[in-house]
């Protein structure tokens, strides 16, 4: 080839490659000119039979060639995507991606502590498998109380249980703490029950504790427990207090919101009263106070503490406490 004839190739195969119509194409015209055998590695190979004189502008020609043919796919190879996009067809219909839900038992959670958060509590933490002295002793739950009964609670062993409340945590938190001390407790918690409509061997309760060195009163407790009917429940629930007992509480209670479905008026979810159990709760008994070592002439403080699927099935109109745990997406899906 002359340097003229090569120009000339130069210009052909820039003009082929301008026009090449899709990748493959492209990729054809590569190996065409500067693959392995290409048209221009061939001249290359070929230098040494031109003839001395002519061989450094030989040389120069072949190499431009190749610089242009290199530069000319290079470009063709960023223009491809712009290509692509004008072959896509926006009016086909597009990936359908599930969104994600979160578990309504998650939800209680979350919004709990973000409400209980408003007012200075933490959220604290403890295990599922407790001892003896942290779920019952140090609550002042004596040896013969029911709820140690083998019918009731999961033992693993003399000492050793699957947590029936998350009352425990209270122990915990005092132990390793100084008051003031302002927690919600949320967690899995284990009884002996058969399952049914309303039942669970595993369901979450959430705990609440306030201690301080001032004094705390059952006005307070009542007051925060009205401030959480009415956040949890999106409405101006109110809340009453029916005096009962625990064993951790004195005095204790239990609280009612009023009921959900009539608000108030009386029907038959409340059976005619206008109030539904929500949570156990009431004034820390000096006892436990001891057991974890601090002084009951020098703090005072209220707990409280409720299921988490009651609230959610109150909140979410969920008649059955196993859909809670079956994984159905046709019932999880409506929580997105
Ligand atoms: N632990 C109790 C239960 O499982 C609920 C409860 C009642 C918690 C009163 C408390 C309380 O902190 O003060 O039924």
């Amino acid at each position: 080839m002359t340097t003229e004839e090569i120009e000339a190739a130069k210009a052909e195969s820039l003009k082929e490659i301008a026009e090449a119509a899709d990748a493959a194409a492209v990729e054809g015209l590569r190996v065409k000119y500067v693959g392995r055998n290409g048209s221009i590695p061939a001249l290359v190979k070929g230098l040494k039979d031109v003839p001395r004189e002519d061989r450094p502008a030989f040389g120069r020609a072949v190499q431009a060639w190749r610089a242009a043919v290199e530069a000319a796919l290079a470009e063709k190879a960023q223009a491809a995507p712009a290509a692509r996009a004008a072959a896509i067809d926006s009016s086909l219909p597009g990936d359908w991606r599930r969104p994600g839900a979160m578990h309504p038992l998650s939800r209680v959670i979350e919004d709990t502590a973000r409400i209980f958060a408003r007012l200075g509590f933490t959220v604290a933490d403890g295990p599922d498998i407790e001892t003896r002295f942290n779920n019952f002793t140090a609550l002042n739950t004596p040896a013969h109380h029911p709820s140690m009964d083998r019918a009731d609670t999961f033992w693993l062993g003399p000492d050793a249980l699957l947590r029936t409340q998350t009352s425990p945590v209270q122990i915990r938190t005092m132990m390793a703490n100084k008051p003031p001390v302002r927690v919600i407790c949320p967690g899995r918690t284990y009884r002996r029950d058969t399952t049914d409509a309303t039942h669970s061997a595993n369901f979450h309760q959430i705990e609440g504790l306030y201690v301080d060195e001032k004094p705390v009163s059952l006005a307070d407790l009542k007051s925060t427990l009205a401030y959480f009917a009415r956040e949890i429940t999106g409405s101006d629930a109110g809340v009453r207090f029916r005096p009962h007992f625990f064993p951790f509480t004195e005095p204790s209670v239990e609280v009612d919101f009023t009921c959900h479905v009539c608000r108030g008026k009386g029907c038959a979810v409340c059976k005619q009263s206008g109030w539904i159990e929500i949570a156990g709760a009431g004034m820390v008994d000096p006892r436990v106070f001891k057991h974890v070592g601090w002084d009951p002439e020098k703090v005072s403080g209220y707990a409280f503490g409720f299921g988490v699927e009651r609230i959610a099935m109150i909140k979410y109109g969920i008649p059955d406490i196993r859909w809670l745990y079956e994984n159905d997406l046709r019932f999880l899906s409506q929580f997105a």
